[in-house]
């Protein structure tokens, strides 16, 4: 026990000091088992972020799934995938799954001479905002798959501020500080962040997944991240 952590340790140190270079290796090579490393992305993120990233949180086991979803807040495709589907894997199998979600999709990213920053959605300024509503949520809410959930609950409600004051209200969930967020320099920066992040892997369509590195297009996306445990944990079998 005592090795294990001090291996983990090891790691964190590691992937700190080499920042989100690792987050690109992780996608370029899915089929590197460098397990250890892929665990701890979050933790990375975090520490990106400028949220509490502190040893003691750090609790997940090294050979855990990945599960990325890149994804708009009004395309149709990703309302119906993250409120149906994707939602189910959050609330079924949240602790035995590392899952990220990327809500930027197809939008773009233009920087002007002037340094000013401008991002442009698929699907107008309303996605755009949306956008950042989940974005800010993944930021602010504590609790990683309650963001994930609240941000399910909004995507089938057009992701705008009533949709968050609604499934706020439904999660108990505060959200003056998340709609503040969106309204902010600090929206645009995490949304400007998330398309980074989109950039460094080539998708032509959304909602796209990766389950363990590679490309999903399957039918049942609960059941194959069921398939990508060598032992499926519990929620699996029933
Ligand atoms: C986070 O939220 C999930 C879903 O509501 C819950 O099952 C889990 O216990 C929470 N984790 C912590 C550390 O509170």
């Amino acid at each position: 026990m005592f090795l294990h952590h001090f291996i983990l340790f090891a790691t964190i140190i590691i992937t700190k000091s080499q920042g989100y270079g690792i987050f690109s290796n992780i996608l370029d090579s899915a089929n590197t088992p460098i397990k250890i490393i892929e665990a701890d992305i979050s933790l990375i993120e975090e520490k990106v972020f400028g949220s509490s990233s502190n040893l003691a949180q750090f609790s997940v086991q090294a050979s855990k799934p990945t599960l990325h979803l890149y994804y708009e807040t009004l395309c149709s495709g990703c309302i119906i995938l993250d409120s149906t589907q994707f939602k189910k894997v959050v609330s079924l199998l949240h602790q035995y799954v590392d899952i990220h979600t990327f809500p930027y999709g197809g939008a773009r990213t233009r920087k002007h001479s002037d340094g000013t920053v401008e991002v442009t959605c698929q699907h107008g300024p309303k996605e755009c905002y949306g956008n950042k509503l989940h974005a800010c949520a993944l930021d602010i809410i504590a609790n990683a798959t309650e963001a994930l959930l609240f941000n399910a609950c909004m995507m089938p409600l057009k992701s705008n501020d009533e949709s968050a004051d609604k499934c706020g209200q439904e999660m108990n969930i505060e959200v003056d500080s998340i709609k503040k967020c969106a309204n902010s320099k600090k929206g645009l920066d995490l949304l400007v962040h998330y398309g980074e992040e989109s950039k460094k892997i080539v998708f032509h369509y959304v909602p796209y997944v990766l389950l363990n590195g590679k490309e999903w297009r399957g039918q049942d996306l609960f059941s194959d991240t069921c398939g990508a445990f060598q032992n499926p944990p519990k929620p699996c079998h029933s």
